[in-house]
């Protein structure tokens, strides 16, 4: 089966190719085109994702992207007849009633070419930015209304989650498995500090049942990185800055003269609360007045422990409390290499758990990420005329 893959959620714009073939106990996946836009630097100025910027940067980039799939997949053919009738190309043109030069592109490029051999769209229909969302969902719809085949909706985090389960055999060849259950999943991201339980996989591709057993009670952990950050002057996104500074305070020995606060890290629940470090960041900073570079060292490695710590107390607390068999950890921030590292350790403490982690390049939002989720989740798919963007979709 071939899927083209959509993803809009934030500020990254990613379409991606693949061929999924069931094998032995699971999928292989070749990846035949993999295309991203980040618009990180665009969003900088603003200090974070500025929602109707990112909106109509996604707008402006997908029709470009998608050229760029088909011709890396080897599927841009020039038809001689129109394959588009102009009765769906005026429908296309309703969809795009507000991202109409998306429209003129699409259509354009839709009325000129040979309809590839794509079985189906996946498109991240949330969680995240709902009008970045429903760019994307536009997007599927249009093409899955002009080739006459189905969507499949897919939720962003079963995405990051899908990029810690592949198994890499080279750059562009993957396979998927059930891992040991239980399974208990770290989402970390810009929007997302989630634990989920995973009790169930039904027929070896196909997985469900999720629960979150906790989350975040107000920053996610990844905005805790951007906000703290930026206090301390870096740019945005702030995680890949602190985590920078944190290594080279570690790498020249120097001293740890900050206290930072580990919030909820003794609570008997799997929550987080990131708000208070930030707060405490500030009020640092205003006894300090202007760090000097050593200082803004120390601090960012202080964030990057506390937060840290946090997350393995959490993380383990549920591996004990459900003899978990399985971490897997994803979201942009499990690029995070102290965090990475700590929670290696933390399962090399037990004779039985595997840990399942996102290549660094697959840990921040991508296309691919999306048809590994499909490729999961090959039986789910619809029409897609009634499919909306759902900013908060949750995974149970
Ligand atoms: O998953 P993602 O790309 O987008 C969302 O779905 O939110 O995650 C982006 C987040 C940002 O907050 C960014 O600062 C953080 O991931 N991040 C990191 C690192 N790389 C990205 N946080 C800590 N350390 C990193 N190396
Ligand atoms: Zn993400």
């Amino acid at each position: 089966m071939r899927i083209l893959s959509i993803e809009t959620s934030c500020d990254e714009t990613g379409i991606a190719i693949v061929e999924t073939s069931p094998s032995e106990n699971g999928m292989s996946i070749t990846v035949l085109a993999d295309t991203l836009n980040s618009q990180a630097l665009l969003h900088a100025e603003y200090g974070g994702v500025y929602p109707s910027l990112a909106k109509r940067e996604h707008a402006k980039n997908l029709g470009p992207l998608f050229l760029e799939a088909l011709t890396q997949a080897d599927m841009f053919e020039k038809a001689s007849t129109p394959e588009v009738s102009t009765e769906t190309l005026s429908e296309l043109k309703d969809l795009f009633e507000r991202e109409p030069e998306l429209f003129v592109y699409l259509g354009t490029l839709l009325a000129q070419i040979q309809k590839p051999a794509i079985d189906a769209i996946a498109v991240t229909y949330g969680p995240g930015l709902e009008p970045a969302l429903w760019v994307g969902v536009n997007f599927a719809k249009a093409l899955a209304r002009a080739w006459g085949i189905p969507i499949m909706p897919m939720n962003h985090m079963e995405g990051h989650m899908a990029a810690a389960l592949v198994q890499e055999k080279d750059e562009t060849h993957f396979t998927i498995s059930a891992p040991q259950l239980p399974a208990l999943s770290l989402l970390i991201s810009g929007g997302h500090t989630d634990l989920i339980l995973i009790k169930e996989w039904t027929d070896g591709n196909h997985f469900h049942d999720y629960e979150r057993i906790g989350g975040t009670r107000d920053d996610a952990v990844g905005e805790a990185f951007d906000k703290t950050a930026r206090l301390l002057g870096l740019p945005y996104p702030g995680g890949p800055e602190i985590a920078k500074l944190a290594q080279e305070a570690r790498e020249e020995g120097l001293a740890q003269p900050f206290t930072l606060p580990r919030p909820m890290v003794k609570t008997e629940d799997y929550d987080f609360s990131f708000s208070g470090l930030k707060t405490a960041v500030r009020t640092l900073m205003q006894t300090i007045g202007e760090p000097t570079l050593e200082q803004k060292k120390q601090i960012a490695r202080e964030v990057e422990d506390a937060i840290t710590d946090v997350l393995v107390a959490k993380t383990r607390r549920a591996i004990d409390a459900y003899g978990i068999k399985s971490l897997i950890i994803g979201g942009g921030v499990s690029a995070n290499n102290t965090i990475r590292d700590a929670l290696e350790k933390v399962v090399h403490e037990y004779a039985d758990i595997h840990l399942y982690k996102p290549s660094p390049t697959l840990s921040t939002d991508n296309g691919r990420m999306i048809a590994f989720a499909a490729a999961m989740n090959q039986s789910v798919t619809t029409t897609g005329v009634e499919l909306s963007a759902n900013g908060n979709l949750s995974l149970d």
